[in-house]
């Protein structure tokens, strides 16, 4: 039978994504809301015929109504990234990360939805002493954005446990690839350097350099999310979602200098404040739970995503 499923945020970089292999799947109706704050029109352009879009705020109670109303699953994908701009303005990343968060959980069980997966991240961890981090690790939030992320994870379980409500908290990790946007001061570090190097400009790097991040391409966090519809039972966990490795920003570089055929300058600033300095996943309960193994590496990601910002 055919599943109907809200993607929120489904106009971002990953909620696109999502929408378009729901999409592909062939088994699945799709509704977006996205009030296109950080997501773009333009991403769902060419599949606007086969979508049911609600431009609308998840600080809105009403449109969260509407949004839910006879939906099967829901993947909750709507949030205002970044660290740093959560620490220049935390009480809007909590609005939008936690109060969203709470108005979707509510509308989402008086409505009657049985799934919802979350788009969480590495982040609540904060700088662990061990890596990998795996989920039986206390977390440790370093900044607001962080503080938002765990916050909905709780919500999740706690909806979970008291209402039924199957729900899953996905920790990506520094997830990059098409459709990221690199043209705002909060961007994520890959579609920056990329486009660094496709104007042969300067890469800038907060610190030395040697701060790593699990980089994971999107097509596993788009499999993952995939398979978190069809498992079996969920019962309010939270898991990583990533490659398990770690690469440092230093590596990162060397990595676009050779997709693109450059060898340009480094401009080391200070480090930024709330910054992590190492990431790096345990992967081993994606797998229980959701049968999960990455199918695309970094390399393989990072020669995928620079043909794309060449061609875009
Ligand atoms: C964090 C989370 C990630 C989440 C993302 C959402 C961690 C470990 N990761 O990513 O799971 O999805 O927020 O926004 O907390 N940098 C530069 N130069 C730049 C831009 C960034 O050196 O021009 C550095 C940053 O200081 C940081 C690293 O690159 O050390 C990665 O930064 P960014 O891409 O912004 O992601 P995180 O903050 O790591």
């Amino acid at each position: 039978m055919t599943q109907k499923i809200l993607v929120t945020g489904g106009g971002g970089f990953i909620g696109s994504n999502l929408v378009d292999a729901l999409l592909d799947d062939g088994t699945y109706e799709v509704r977006v809301i996205d009030n296109f704050s950080t997501g773009r029109r333009e991403n769902l352009a060419h599949c606007l015929n086969n979508i049911e879009l609600i431009e609308g705020d998840i600080r809105d109670m009403e449109i969260v109504e509407d949004a839910v109303a006879d939906v099967d699953a829901i993947l909750h994908q709507a949030a205002l990234p970044s660290v740093p701009r959560s620490v220049k303005a935390p009480i809007t990343s909590n609005a939008v990360n936690v109060d969203g968060t709470l108005n979707l959980l509510s509308a989402a069980h008086k409505a009657g939805v049985k799934r919802i997966v979350m788009a969480s991240s590495s982040s609540v961890y904060g700088d662990t002493p061990t890596l990998p981090k795996d989920e039986s690790m206390t977390p440790t939030p370093m900044s607001p954005y962080a503080v938002t992320k765990l916050t909905g994870e709780h919500y999740m379980r706690v909806f979970a446990q008291l209402y039924g409500i199957e729900t899953l908290a996905i920790r990506y990790f520094n997830v990059f690839g098409p459709r990221q946007d690199p043209t705002s001061m909060y961007s994520g570090v890959i579609a920056k350097f990329m486009t660094a190097a496709l104007e042969k400009s300067t890469y800038t790097v907060n610190g030395d350099g040697l701060q790593a991040r699990d980089f994971t391409y999107i097509d596993n966090v788009v499999d993952a999310n995939l398979r978190a519809l069809k498992a079996p039972k969920l019962a309010g966990q939270a898991i990583n979602v990533a490659c398990g490795e770690k690469h440092t920003l230093l590596d990162l570089i060397d990595a676009i200098n050779e997709a693109a055929g450059v060898d340009l300058p480094i401009d080391f600033r200070e480090p930024r404040a709330g910054d992590v300095m190492y990431s790096q996943a345990a992967i081993e309960q994606a797998h229980e739970i959701l049968g999960y193994e990455p199918t695309v590496s970094f390399a393989e990601g990072i020669a995928r995503t620079f043909a794309w910002y060449r061609e875009n």
